[in-house]
C-alpha cells in the first residue's frame, strides 16, 4: 500500500463525507510544534487532522505571525492607502492592489452581505509592504496541509485561473461585519485568517464567531493573541459580527474597530461562472442568545 499523504487522506474524506457544515470545537496549539509535525507528514498525524478538520474543527494556531509584524502591518496598510481613493477592481490581468470602503449599502451587492475597509495586495505588483515573503513563509505549511504543492498558485496571474490574494480588513466599530456564510473550497479548503487585533484590549465584543451543530454561536476569539493563526474547513458556517457596539464608527482611524488579515486562493474574475461562496443568511435559523448580536442595529 503507498503512503497516505495529506492529498490521498482529503481525496478519500471528500469521497466518503459530506463537506462540513457546522463547526465541532476549537483547538489552540502552538505554531511551531503544529508547523513542524504538518511538514513531517506522519500518517497516523495525517490521517488524525485531516479527520478532525473535516468534521469540523478549527484550529488556532498560537503564535504563527509576530505581534510586531500585526502591528506594522496594520499601520503601513493604513498609512499606504490613507490618501488613495476607495476603488473597486475584479481580479482580472492587471489588477493592481488597492482599498474599498465597504459601507453598508455597497455590502449589500456582494454574496454575503458585509459592511468593511479592505485592502487588497497581489503578488504581481510591487509588493510595496514587503508583505508575501513572511505570509509565504506561513501559507506554504497550510497549502501542504491542504494537500497542495506548498508554492501552488504563487507565480498565477488571473488569466491562469486561480490567484493568491492578501487581504487585510478594517471592520469599523458598531458597523463593520461579515453575514454568517461559507466559503469556496474548490482551490483552497480552509478559511486562514490571522488575527490583528485583541478582544478586550483593542476592541469589545464578539468579532469572529463559528456556528455549531445546534445553530449555536461558538465565540472564538476569548483566547486569542495578535499574532495567531485560525484554519477550519471552509465550507464551516462562519461570520463576523460587530465589535465595539456603543462606539461610532471611524474610517479615518486606524484604531478603530477590529483588524484582520485573510489569505486566500480565490478563483479568478477570467473565470466565467466562477466557483464562490454564499450567504446563510436565509438558510439558518440560529438559535443563539447572541443571535442578536451578529448584525449591525440599522
Ligand atoms: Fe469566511
Amino acid at each position: 500500500m503507498s503512503k497516505i499523504t495529506y492529498k490521498s487522506a482529503w481525496d478519500d474524506l471528500e469521497k466518503k463525507l459530506p463537506y462540513p457544515k457546522k463547526a465541532r470545537k476549537i483547538y489552540s496549539v502552538d505554531y511551531k510544534e503544529f508547523k513542524q509535525k504538518v511538514l513531517d507528514e506522519n500518517p497516523d498525524f495525517v490521517k488524525k487532522i485531516t479527520s478532525s478538520l473535516f468534521n469540523g474543527d478549527v484550529y488556532i494556531l498560537k503564535g504563527a505571525y509576530t505581534k510586531e509584524f500585526m502591528q506594522n502591518l496594520k499601520s503601513n496598510t493604513f498609512s499606504h492607502f490613507k490618501n488613495k481613493p476607495s476603488e473597486f477592481h475584479k481580479m482580472l490581468d492587471g489588477c493592481p492592489d488597492f482599498h474599498r470602503k465597504i459601507d453598508l449599502e455597497t455590502g449589500n451587492n456582494y454574496s454575503f452581505k458585509m459592511c468593511k475597509h479592505s485592502f487588497y495586495f497581489y503578488s504581481w505588483n510591487k509588493d510595496p509592504l514587503n508583505l508575501f515573503k513572511p505570509i509565504y513563509e506561513r501559507w506554504r505549511v497550510i497549502k501542504k496541509l491542504m494537500g497542495l504543492k506548498p508554492t501552488e498558485y504563487e507565480n498565477n496571474k488571473p488569466k491562469d485561473g486561480v490567484v493568491d490574494r492578501i487581504q487585510v480588513v478594517q471592520y469599523p466599530s458598531k458597523i463593520g461585519y461579515l453575514e454568517p456564510h461559507s466559503d469556496p473550497f474548490k482551490y483552497q479548503k480552509f478559511f486562514f485568517s490571522g488575527f490583528m487585533s485583541k478582544k478586550g484590549v483593542d476592541f469589545d465584543g464578539i468579532g469572529f464567531y463559528l456556528i455549531d451543530q445546534n445553530d449555536e454561536i461558538i465565540v472564538a476569539e476569548d483566547n486569542i493573541d495578535v499574532g495567531d493563526v485560525g484554519i477550519g474547513f471552509a465550507t464551516v458556517h462562519h461570520g463576523v459580527a460587530p465589535v465595539n457596539r456603543n462606539k461610532e464608527p471611524n474610517w479615518d482611524d486606524v484604531n478603530d474597530g477590529r483588524w484582520f488579515l485573510s489569505m486566500y486562493s480565490n478563483e479568478s474574475d477570467e473565470v466565467k461562472n466562477r466557483h464562490t461562496g454564499y450567504s446563510l443568511a436565509e438558510k439558518i435559523n440560529i438559535k443563539s442568545k447572541l443571535k442578536t448580536q451578529l448584525y449591525p442595529e440599522i
